[in-house]
């Protein structure tokens, strides 16, 4: 079931109208429902259940510690990709060893953090990071647990910029050969314990035939490693399972876990998944009022540095007036626009809506990849974020004041 759903004509989130949401909280405001954060996320947890299993949320996705501590509760590890997200999952009470690291760029600090912090595994991405990982290690007098993140060179499809295993993208290790050498380096190196083998190629997937090709290219390679003499833990298969951003139907996680299930017949090792979008994405919404219409532009109070991914991906979000005023006669083809000055400054192209000005809109599926990549351009202040709690809708992050904006710079003309 949607947690966003019409109710005589008014848009709810469970059982709060949206209405009250703007009310109360003002726009531009990131909406989500907890409902459906744990109802997605269980589909991961439940198929796991009776195993050791593992389903790390993607903190980068939506990285609001209320929300993370809502995940945690329901036995999600988490994915980190910096010493941010890692101090993010630890502040919520994180078991560290349900904390994967992964990131082609670890810096020295955030390898110390993550060492000294006890974490699960460092996705290791080069052969420089393990050195690196290494060396601190051998400071700290401690043994780091690793994993390499292979490349298997698979095109999962979708967008350019969100695919991640074709040979000549910039994560993980393509070459067999010197991941088998590095896998003999870490298996005598007194300072590092290789424990998975990791794979993330992509995001938005629609089709489950590239997750089948991984993890079959992740079998084929774990068995030329523990030839070595190296017993895996397990095989981390990443996230990437997409969602529909229109009324199309794509596989769920059960499906892809079933799937998963099946190739895993006979393994010995453990699976970990790190799925972000399809937990997150669904369970948001952000809210922004209509200032003005002109010709065929809607102008609302959000932009694109509320809500990024329209403009740098041409993402498709459906939008939604939240009081449905008719029954579809009066709609029209709008361009919904935000305040910034740039051209690629949209939320949707061509949306058919009735709207007029001070009219409160949704833009849907906006709970991945939303708040997390919104930024300060125009010094405009970040929205808020809302969670609603079946009937009760409550703040977990402020708006930021124009004092917040400015706030960590100094003058030097003073
Ligand atoms: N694991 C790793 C190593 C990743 O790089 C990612 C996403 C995930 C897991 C989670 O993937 P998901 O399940 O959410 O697809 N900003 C883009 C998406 C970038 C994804 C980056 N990596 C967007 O708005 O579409």
């Amino acid at each position: 079931m949607d947690a966003f759903e019409y109710k005589q004509n008014k848009l709810f989130c469970d059982d709060v109208p949206l209405s009250d949401v703007a009310e109360d909280f003002g726009t531009p405001c990131y909406v989500y429902s907890k409902n459906a954060l744990q109802n997605n996320a269980l589909k991961y947890v439940d198929s796991f259940k009776g195993t050791n299993n593992l389903a790390c949320f993607s903190v980068k996705s939506l990285s609001n510690i209320s929300v993370l501590k809502i995940l945690k509760d329901i036995g999600c590890g988490f994915d980190v990709v910096s010493g941010g997200e890692m101090y993010r999952a630890l502040s919520v009470g994180a078991d560290p060893k349900t904390i994967i690291f992964s990131g082609v760029g670890k810096s020295s600090d955030e390898i110390e953090q993550g060492i000294l912090n006890g974490i699960l595994s460092f996705n290791v991405e080069s052969v420089s990071e393990l050195y690196r990982i290494e060396a601190i290690a051998q400071q700290l007098k401690m043994v780091a647990p690793v994993s390499i993140r292979f490349n298997p060179d698979i095109d999962s499809g979708g967008h350019d910029y969100i695919t991640t295993g074709r040979k000549g993208d910039k994560f993980g290790i393509s070459s067999v050969e010197d991941i088998l050498s590095l896998s003999k380096y870490i298996f005598s190196s007194p300072h590092t314990h290789m424990i998975g083998l990791a794979c993330h190629i992509g995001s938005q997937i629609t089709n489950l035939d590239s997750f089948k090709e991984t993890a079959q290219k992740t079998f084929e390679l774990a068995d030329q490693i523990s030839e070595i003499g190296i017993s895996l833990d397990f095989l981390d298969l990443g996230g990437g399972l997409g969602v529909s951003y229109d009324s199309n139907n794509h596989p769920n996680p059960e499906e892809l876990i079933t799937c998963l299930n099946d190739e895993f017949k006979g393994r010995r090792e453990r699976l970990i998944l790190e799925p972000g979008r399809s937990i997150s994405a669904n369970a948001g919404v952000l809210l922004t009022k209509v200032e003005y219409v002109k010709d065929e532009f809607l102008i609302v109070d959000a932009a694109m540095n509320d809500l990024l991914r329209p403009s740098l991906y041409e993402a498709r979000h459906e939008i939604w007036n939240i009081h449905e005023n008719d029954n579809g006669h009066d709609k029209k083809n709008m361009n919904v626009v935000g305040p910034i000055c740039e051209s690629s400054d949209f939320l949707g192209k061509n949306i058919k809506i009735n709207a007029k000005e001070d009219d409160i809109l949704a833009v849907r599926t906006a709970g991945a990849y939303g708040f997390v990549m919104s930024s300060n351009y125009n010094s405009r202040p970040r929205a808020c974020e809302v969670l609603v709690d079946a009937d009760k809708a409550l703040l977990i992050r402020k708006r930021e004041s124009l004092d917040d904006i400015l706030k960590m710079e100094l003058s030097v003309n003073d």
